[in-house]
C-alpha cells in the first residue's frame, strides 16, 4: 500500500509518484508475451520522459521510441543503447535528422515522400547511408478517442501504401538510405485486437511484396497502442496481442519491435492532489484542489476517466461534485459530479492510471511550476524531479529594458 499521506507532507502536492516496480512486471509481461520471435520492446518515451524512468526501461533491456531530439537525447543519456533507439514523427527539422543520423540510431521513420528526399539530401552530405522505415497508414479505424487515433487516411501520420512502395523503390536505389523497417501504429489505447490485426495483415502483405522486389524488411514495427483500465474497460491480453500479431507474420524471418507507453507507465502513476477547499453555485458542488489541468491535462483535453480516491476517509455519506483545479478555465477539471463524501481543508485525493500522458503533458499555464515526481522502488521513495520553483519559470526570459 503507498502511504501517500507520508508522501504529500515529504514532499508536498500536486505530485506525481510512479510505482517502478509495476512498470518492469508490465515490461516483462510484454516482453514475455514476444517471446516466440525476436523482438525489441522500444519505450514510447512521450508517454513519461521523466529520465529515472527512461533509465529504469534502460535496465530491463528496452529500447526507445522518440518523436524528437529531445526525446532522442534523453534515450542516450538513459543508457539505451543506440541500435534500440527510434526516430519517428510526422514533423522533424533538418538538424534533428542530421543530429539522428550522425547518433547512428537503428532507423528513422519516415512519415512522407518529402521527408524521404530531405534524409536523402542529408544522408548525402554526411556520405553515409541512413538506416530507414516508412511509416504506412493502413486506413484502418481503431475504434478509440478521435484524438488519439491515427490509422485513417483523414488523419496527418504516414503514407498510404503506394506511397509506402514508391518510397522503398526509391531508397532502395539510393547510395544514401538503406531501408530495413516498417511501421504503423493506428492509434493509442486500443481495446479491440482486429482493427490492429487487420492492420498487420495489411502491412505483412506489404512486407511480402516489398520481398519480390529484393527489398528485405528487417524490422516489423507495430507501433504501441495497448489499451489499459481506467475505468471499467476490458483491455488486450499481451499474450493474445502477441499471438494475433505473430500469425499475420508466417514465413517473413523478421524481428518485431513494439513501441508501448501507457501499457507500461499509466496504471504505475498516481497523482496525488490537495484539497483547498469545497464551495456550492446553488445546487451544484465543487471540490476545489490544488492541482489543475496544467498538471494533467487528459481530462480537460479527451474528457478521459480517471478514477479518484480518497486517502484516510471513510464515508457512505457522499454526494456528486466536480473535482476542478484552481487555473482560470471552465475546462479545468479531473472529474465531473463524481461521488466524494464531505472534504476538508488538506484532505487529500489520488488521480489513478496517470503515469502515462501526464507529467509529459504539464505545462506552466497560469504560471504555474510543474510538480515533482518520486519514484517508488522496493518500497522506497525517491525524489527523480524536483518542484519548479518561480525562479524556474522565468529562467529565460529577458527584460527588455536591459542593454
Ligand atoms: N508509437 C507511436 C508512433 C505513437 O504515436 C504512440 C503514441 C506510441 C507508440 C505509444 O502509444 P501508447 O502505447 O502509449 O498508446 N496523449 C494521449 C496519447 C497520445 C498517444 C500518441 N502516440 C493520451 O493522453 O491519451
Amino acid at each position: 500500500m503507498i502511504n501517500y499521506k507520508e508522501l504529500a507532507q515529504k514532499y508536498s502536492t500536486p505530485l506525481y509518484v510512479y510505482d517502478f516496480d509495476y512498470m518492469s512486471a508490465q515490461y516483462e509481461k510484454l516482453k514475455e508475451a514476444f517471446r516466440a520471435r525476436k523482438s525489441i520492446m522500444a519505450f514510447a518515451v512521450k508517454s513519461n520522459s521523466n529520465l529515472s524512468v527512461v533509465k529504469h526501461f534502460a535496465d530491463l533491456g528496452s529500447g526507445a521510441d522518440c518523436v524528437s531530439i529531445g526525446e532522442v537525447r534523453r534515450a542516450f543519456l538513459a543508457g539505451i543503447p543506440k541500435y534500440k533507439i527510434i526516430f519517428s514523427g510526422v514533423g522533424k527539422s533538418d538538424d534533428e535528422l542530421r543530429e539522428a543520423i550522425e547518433k547512428d540510431i537503428l532507423y528513422i521513420n519516415l512519415e512522407s515522400y518529402a521527408e524521404l528526399e530531405r534524409v536523402e539530401a542529408i544522408a548525402k552530405e554526411l556520405n553515409i547511408a541512413a538506416r530507414i522505415s516508412v511509416r504506412v497508414n493502413p486506413n484502418i479505424d481503431p475504434k478509440t478517442h478521435p484524438y488519439i487515433s491515427t490509422g485513417l487516411h483523414g488523419n496527418k501520420f504516414g503514407v498510404d501504401i503506394n506511397t509506402a512502395k514508391r518510397m522503398y523503390i526509391k531508397a532502395k536505389n539510393s547510395e544514401n538510405l538503406d531501408p530495413i523497417g516498417i511501421h504503423f501504429h493506428i492509434g493509442s489505447q486500443l481495446t479491440e485486437l482486429d482493427p490492429i490485426v487487420e492492420a498487420s495483415e495489411i502491412v505483412a502483405d506489404l512486407v511480402r511484396s516489398l520481398q519480390t522486389l529484393e527489398i528485405e524488411i528487417k524490422f516489423f514495427d507495430i507501433g504501441g497502442g495497448l489499451g489499459i483500465t481506467y475505468n471499467d474497460e476490458v483491455t488486450i491480453e499481451p499474450y493474445e496481442y502477441a499471438q494475433a500479431i505473430l500469425s499475420t507474420l508466417t514465413a517473413l524471418d523478421i524481428t518485431v519491435i513494439c513501441e508501448p507507453g501507457r501499457f507500461l507507465t499509466a496504471n504505475a502513476g498516481y497523482f496525488i492532489t490537495k484539497v483547498l477547499y469545497e464551495k456550492e453555485n446553488n445546487e451544484k458542488r465543487f471540490v476545489i484542489v490544488d492541482g489543475a489541468m496544467n498538471d494533467l491535462l487528459r481530462p480537460s483535453l479527451y474528457d478521459a476517466y480517471h478514477k479518484i480516491s480518497v486517502v484516510d476517509k471513510e464515508s457512505s455519506d457522499v454526494t456528486k461534485a466536480d473535482i476542478v483545479g484552481p487555473v482560470c478555465e471552465s475546462g479545468d477539471f479531473f472529474a465531473k459530479d463524481y461521488l466524494l463524501p464531505k472534504m476538508e481543508h488538506n484532505d487529500l485525493l489520488v488521480v489513478e492510471s496517470a503515469g502515462a500522458y501526464g507529467f509529459t503533458m504539464a505545462s506552466n499555464y497560469n504560471t504555474r511550476g510543474r510538480s515533482a515526481e518520486v519514484a517508488l522502488v522496493g518500497g522506497e521513495d525517491r525524489l527523480i524531479r524536483r518542484r519548479e520553483s518561480f525562479e524556474d519559470l522565468i529562467a529565460n526570459e529577458l527584460d527588455l529594458m536591459e542593454k
